[in-house]
């Protein structure tokens, strides 16, 4: 099967470095990048803190799939995605369906590291951070590893030297 130009998806969590990684690749691919979180405050003109305030999780994850339906036959894309798709299971369907998946996975010393005075992400104001993240991290490990094609452990050096080692595994990877 060609499958050329078929579009790459970024999942991990909040902190893995999808947005930034996924720019820089996108731009070495020619690709065009795409993240779910700035198309969903473009959609509605709000952020993502007001759509959890007004909607909730659950409404805000209905918004990802109607997005991930929308984007479906997207070619030639590197899509950032929110760090909880991969909660529902129409999602992960949905993400496999998009193109390769790579998991971004950082430890949670990089991800509390990046994150500890993050404010713009709903489910992450808490007392103690740490716990929030050791959390997410523990219910959502497998499910990131079930939609992934490849896995990048992530953390250590520049995003260059990220993009680079995503590059290789590409090529390595049969289907590109
Ligand atoms: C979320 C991650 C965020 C955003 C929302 C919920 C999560 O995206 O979708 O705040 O559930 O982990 P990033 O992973 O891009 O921060």
């Amino acid at each position: 099967m060609n499958r050329d130009r078929n579009s790459i998806v970024l999942i991990g969590a909040m902190g893995s470095g999808k947005s930034t990684l996924g720019r820089v690749l996108a731009e070495k691919l020619n690709y065009k990048f795409l993240d779910t979180d700035a198309e969903l405050v473009k959609r509605t003109g709000v952020s993502i803190s007001t759509i959890f305030e007004i909607e909730g999780e659950q409404g805000f994850r209905g918004r990802e799939t109607k997005l991930l339906e929308d984007l479906n036959g997207a070619r030639a894309c590197v899509i950032g995605t929110g760090g909880g798709i991969v909660l529902l299971e129409r999602n992960r369907e949905l993400l496999k369906k998009l193109g390769l998946v790579i998991f971004l996975e950082a430890s949670e010393d990089v991800l509390y590291d990046r994150l500890k005075n993050c404010k713009d992400r709903p489910l992450i104001q808490a007392e103690d951070r740490r716990m929030v993240i050791r959390g997410i991290l523990k219910e959502r490990q497998s499910l990131y590893e079930d939609v992934a094609d490849i896995i990048i452990k992530t953390g250590m050096g520049s995003v260059r030297s990220m993009v680079n080692k995503v590059m290789k595994s590409l090529k390595k990877t049969k289907c590109r």
